[in-house]
This record gives C-alpha cells, structure tokens and sequence, in this order.
C-alpha cells in the first residue's frame, strides 16, 4: 500500500493493494477523466510532482516514464510510500 497526495489540497489518500489510484481519488470527490482504466488511452494522464511512479499503463512512453513527469492513475501505482499528484 501506499499514499497519494493531491497537491491543491495537501489531502493524504491510502490506496490499497486492490484498489487504483483513480478509484481512491475518485471515491474521495477527486475529479480525474477515464475512459478505457486499463493505461492504454490516455485520458486519465495526471502530473506528477513528486514520489517514484511504477508504471503499468502502455500509453507513455519508454522516455516519458523514465521522465517521471506522467502518471496514469487508472492503473499505475507507486513504489514510494508518497506519490504527489499535479491535481
Ligand atoms: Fe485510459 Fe487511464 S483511463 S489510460
């Protein structure tokens, strides 16, 4: 498990392992667009400020996830305990 952070509010959201990122925020009144949540459209594509991203989605590319500057949220997770959200 591990926490995401909205940058506008500073809010801290737990995401557990069986559940996205998008879910989490989505259940907490967080608006982020999705289409397809399986990391192959692109609609959801977040900013990412800060936290070490683990990829999952297909959409980025090979440049971009080593950027660190995307997330995908309808399917990418975290491999730090913080991920901060341009949100
Ligand atoms: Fe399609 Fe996330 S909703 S890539």
């Amino acid at each position: 498990a591990f926490q995401v952070k909205v940058r506008s509010s500073g809010a801290l959201y737990d995401v557990a392992a069986d559940e996205s990122v998008f879910e989490v925020l989505d259940r907490n009144g967080v608006f982020v667009a999705v289409s397809c949540e399986s990391g192959v459209c692109g609609t959801c594509q977040t900013g990412l400020i800060e936290g070490i991203p683990d990829h999952r989605d297909v959409f980025l590319t090979d440049k971009e996830k080593a950027q660190g500057k995307w997330f995908m949220p309808c399917c990418s997770r975290s491999k730090s305990p913080i991920l901060e959200l341009d949100l």
